[in-house]
Order: structure tokens, then C-alpha cells, then sequence
């Protein structure tokens, strides 16, 4: 054994590292040269056989040869790797990675509609926060201590300082009326929360919106007016209504809205409880005790107001029978709308 054979197992060695072609040929060979029985250990023990004068030169160049070897076994795993990242970065055969795009929810869809056509017509939006306090969601609003509003099963209450979740958009009527002189004209869209028990027309948050008028020489022909054309905007020109009288307590005098029943034209269906008309929202003149809150001067300025139930109006434009699909993220359903 002299040099020129350490050197020859180098040589030997890296060919057969460059011609590798995974990880466990090159642990094979790195068993082959550097493991603890490998050609290189079989080297430095004969060492101690060769003439004094050649054992230095031998084991330093031994050291110097099992270094390159393991050098470039690295080298070469490093290379194969990233080779591999390479080539998956350029394999057009691999599957398609699919991308669902997402899309307007319909209960957002709907609130966007109903926004335009009031927009249309002078509207401005605003908003009011979903924590409001017992003042704005029903004292303000000429709901008396004990109306059955605002029975615990009617509103969820939160533990501290008379605040609740608000169970109508109404409030934000008040928030508006404190703050901005009229004239007014708004529209408020939000969540609104009751504890109802979940069932395929009742959920415990759903979503309104309150609309709001004050101006001077105000009355309720304005607000059929707008009403009307919203519907005939929204639902169709050919759908006809109707308001019936009904009590509200911040308004007077107070009427429930019924539109001719989409599904059966005004015939009688199982969807209009056979009476070919459905109830799409509440509204009315501004009662004086409620402008009288707020520090409008009733002689010289009106208001009408009316609200809207989100989901009801989605399920009729629509013909959805469960207002639970709204909320269960079936992208089934979710989808047929964006
Ligand atoms: N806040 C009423 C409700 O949740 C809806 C409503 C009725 C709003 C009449 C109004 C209105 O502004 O004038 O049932």
C-alpha cells in the first residue's frame, strides 16, 4: 500500500458519488469508504506496516482523503435535492392544485340590493353597534318597562350595566336622530339577536334593515311612496301590496306591509299560509313621544320609519325554505349565488 493507492480510492470514489442517483446510493457508498470496516479504515490500518518514513505523509493524506469524500457526499445530496425541487416545480403532469374562489354571502347580497334601491331614492347608510344599551333598544323608542319586548325570553340581556344585545335595528334611529340635525334620511343594516330557538324559520340572529325619514311636511303617502318602490324594484313592477293596520310602539299610526304572494301570484299557497299575501316588513309615522326623546320639534318636523327583516325577504326572492341554510356554510348552497 503507498499514496498513489489512497489516491486511487479517491478517484474510485468520486466517480461513483457523481453517478449517484438518491439518498441510499450514497449511503451505501459512504458505508463502502468511511464506515468503521469501509476502505479507508482498511487503509489507516495498515499504516502502521509501511516504513517509518512513509507512515506521516500516509495518514495525513488518508485524513486529507476521507474530508473530500465526505465533502463531497454532501455536495452531492445537496445537489440531488434541490434537483428534485426543481423538477417538481416543472412536472405539468401533477394534479392541478384547485382553487375555490370565494363570493358574496346571499344574506350580503341581499342587504347590497335593498341598499341601491333606497340609495336610489336619497338614502344614506349608516351603522349602530350590536351592544346597545336597554335606553336606545327600547325606552327611547316608547317601549314601556314590562311590554313583553323586553322579557328575558324576548332579548338576551348581558350581565352588566343594562346592556343587551340588540333585538331590532331600531336603536339606530335614535343614535341618528340624537346626533344629526334633520333633515334625515337613512338606512341601517345589521345583526340583530333574539333567543328564538333555532328552527327552518327561526334563528337567534338574523338581519334587518331600519330605514328613517324626518323631514319637514313629512306623511304617510311619502312612505308608501318609497316603500312602493322599493318593491317593485326588488321584487318585480307586476307585485302589488298592501298595508295593514298594526301597533308598533315608536310609531303612529303603525302598519305591517304584505306583498301578493310570490309563489302563487294572490291564489293561496302552502308558502302564504293560504291567504296570497306575505308580510315583508313593519313601518310607520314617527311617534311624537319618540321625536319628543330625541329633541325634534314635532310642529315642525315629521319622520316615517320601517324595518325589514333580511333573511324572510331572502327566503321569499329566492324560494328558500330554511333560514338555517343561511348559516350552516354548505358551499352547495353558498355557491348558487356568487
Ligand atoms: N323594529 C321592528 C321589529 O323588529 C320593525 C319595525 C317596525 C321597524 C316598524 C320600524 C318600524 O322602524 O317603523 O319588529
Amino acid at each position: 500500500m503507498n499514496i498513489t493507492d489512497i489516491q486511487n480510492i479517491f478517484t474510485e470514489a468520486e466517480e461513483k458519488i457523481s453517478q449517484a442517483s438518491d439518498s441510499n446510493e450514497l449511503d451505501e457508498i459512504k458505508h463502502f469508504y468511511l464506515g468503521r470496516k469501509g476502505k479507508m479504515a482498511q487503509v489507516i490500518k495498515q499504516i502502521p506496516e509501511l516504513p517509518e518514513e512513509k507512515r506521516p505523509l500516509a495518514g495525513k493524506e488518508s485524513n486529507i482523503i476521507k474530508g473530500k469524500i465526505q465533502s463531497l457526499l454532501s455536495d452531492r445530496t445537496q445537489q440531488l435535492k434541490t434537483g428534485q425541487e426543481k423538477t417538481q416545480k416543472i412536472d405539468t403532469s401533477l394534479p392541478a392544485v384547485k382553487r375555490t374562489l370565494g363570493g358574496r354571502h346571499p344574506i350580503t347580497i341581499v342587504i347590497d340590493d335593498i341598499c341601491k334601491i333606497f340609495e336610489h331614492i336619497g338614502f344614506t347608510l349608516v351603522e349602530g353597534p350590536e351592544i346597545e344599551t336597554d335606553y336606545y333598544n327600547f325606552k327611547a323608542l316608547n317601549i314601556p318597562e314590562g311590554h313583553p319586548a323586553r322579557d328575558n325570553f324576548a332579548t338576551f340581556y348581558l350581565p352588566k350595566d343594562n346592556m343587551l344585545l340588540r333585538s331590532q335595528t331600531s336603536p339606530v334611529q335614535i343614535r341618528i336622530m340624537k346626533d344629526v340635525e334633520p333633515p334625515l334620511r337613512i338606512l341601517s343594516p345589521g345583526k340583530v339577536f333574539r333567543p328564538d330557538n333555532l328552527d327552518a324559520s327561526h334563528s337567534f340572529m338574523f338581519h334587518q334593515i331600519e330605514g328613517l325619514v324626518v323631514d319637514k311636511k313629512t306623511n304617510f303617502t311619502h312612505l308608501k311612496a318609497s316603500l312602493s318602490y322599493f318593491v317593485k324594484n326588488f321584487f318585480g313592477r307586476d307585485v302589488t301590496m298592501r298595508f295593514r293596520p298594526h301597533y308598533f310602539p315608536f310609531t303612529e299610526p303603525s302598519a305591517e306591509v304584505d306583498i301578493a304572494c310570490i309563489i302563487c301570484g294572490g291564489e293561496g299557497c302552502s308558502v302564504c299560509s293560504r291567504t296570497g299575501w306575505l308580510e315583508i316588513l313593519g313601518a310607520g309615522m314617527v311617534h311624537p313621544n319618540v321625536l319628543k326623546e330625541v329633541g325634534i320639534e314635532e310642529s315642525i318636523f315629521q319622520g316615517y320609519a320601517f324595518g325589514l327583516g333580511i333573511e324572510r325577504i331572502a327566503m321569499l326572492k329566492y324560494g328558500i325554505t330554511d333560514i338555517r341554510m343561511f348559516f350552516n356554510n354548505d358551499m352547495r348552497f353558498l355557491k348558487q349565488f356568487s
